[in-house]
């Protein structure tokens, strides 16, 4: 975990060493048994949720779980004074003075970097442009609990090389996943992560992939993700999104290619007949809202890990 000497921040899921996501996972999974031996943790403690985009699941998740650990919440959305030009690092020294922890949603990836910067409260990121780590790391506690293992497991990203691609190809990394990422050519997930990714694959003994083909990439894959064609802030490419991500789909096809138990997974929220036919998504195979379910459990263990009160 990155951060000043006393305080973790999450920013991305290469902030972790390995044995600190396997921590979180059993984390999680004591969290999910027994909720109520978590039921003071929280106590006197006020978590700020500092969001500049759109939210569902985070918000609810990271809300519901700080007021199961009998905390409290303060929700901040796009009308801080930072959209009147107030500095990130202003802001970041005035919240650290009346909160224990906060969670953010924002655009560029630097813009959290900074805020964390002058932090004396730890940073969770709630989503930025470049990194969703919470969803990541969630998923993958997830694939743990629905297959009983991580290591070793092979997984297919077919979609756009964005936020969660990124975060994905991290935590794979990390925990010796065997994941191919399939996009089109021009919206390839960023060189020095995947760069970085194939590198600790081959210490963690996992590997990553990128390549153009999907059908190629669902080959015998245990877990095939998806997400979203066109991310939040990216509204105006829409149209010509949809006509470079044409084939990117999860499909009944892609479905026949890969593992016969394979799993579908997507962050949420999907477009039905965009990135994912409603059949899928809607089918034996999706788990995609017990996968929603578990971002409380891992977040709950997230925060209390960054609060070091695991
Ligand atoms: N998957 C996810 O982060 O969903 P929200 O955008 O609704 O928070
Ligand atoms: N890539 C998507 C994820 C939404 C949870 C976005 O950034 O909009």
């Amino acid at each position: 975990m990155t951060g000043r000497a006393h305080v973790r921040h999450l920013l991305k899921v290469s902030d972790l060493e390995p044995q600190e996501i396997l921590d979180i996972f059993e984390l999680t999974e004591k969290v999910r048994r027994d909720p109520e031996d978590y039921g003071e943790r929280l106590s006197r403690k006020t978590v700020g949720l500092l969001f500049e985009k759109a939210s569902t699941r985070t918000r609810l998740s990271f809300e519901s779980g700080v007021h199961q650990m009998g905390g409290d919440t303060v929700f901040m959305g796009g009308d801080s004074q930072l959209s009147r030009g107030e500095t990130i690092e202003d802001t970041a020294r005035v919240m650290s003075g009346y909160l224990d922890l906060i969670v953010i949603r924002t655009f560029g990836h630097d813009r959290i970097e900074r805020f964390a910067q002058k932090s004396g409260i730890p940073v969770i990121n709630g989503l930025t442009d470049g990194h969703h780590p919470c969803q990541a790391l969630s998923d993958f506690s997830f694939v743990l609990k629905e297959t009983g293992k991580v290591r070793g497991i092979r997984m297919a990203y077919i979609g756009d090389g964005n936020n969660m691609a990124h975060s994905l190809m991290e935590a794979a990394a990390l925990l010796g996943v065997h994941l191919v990422v399939s996009t089109p050519s021009g919206y390839a997930p960023e060189a020095e992560i995947l760069r970085w990714s194939k590198e600790m694959a081959r210490k963690t003994g996992g590997s990553v992939e990128w390549m153009t083909d999907p059908k190629e990439a669902a080959k015998e894959a245990r877990v095939l993700y998806t997400d979203v064609w066109t991310s939040m802030g990216q509204e105006a490419e829409s149209t010509i999104r949809e006509q470079a991500f044409f084939g990117y789909q999860i499909n009944r096809e892609v479905l026949s290619i890969a593992d016969p138990d394979a799993i579908v997974l997507h962050c949420l929220p999907a477009y039905r007949g965009k990135e994912i036919t409603e059949e899928i998504l809607e089918g034996p195979r999706s788990r995609v809202f017990e996968q929603a379910e578990n971002r409380l459990h891992l977040q709950k263990a997230l925060m209390l890990y960054c609060k070091g009160k695991g």
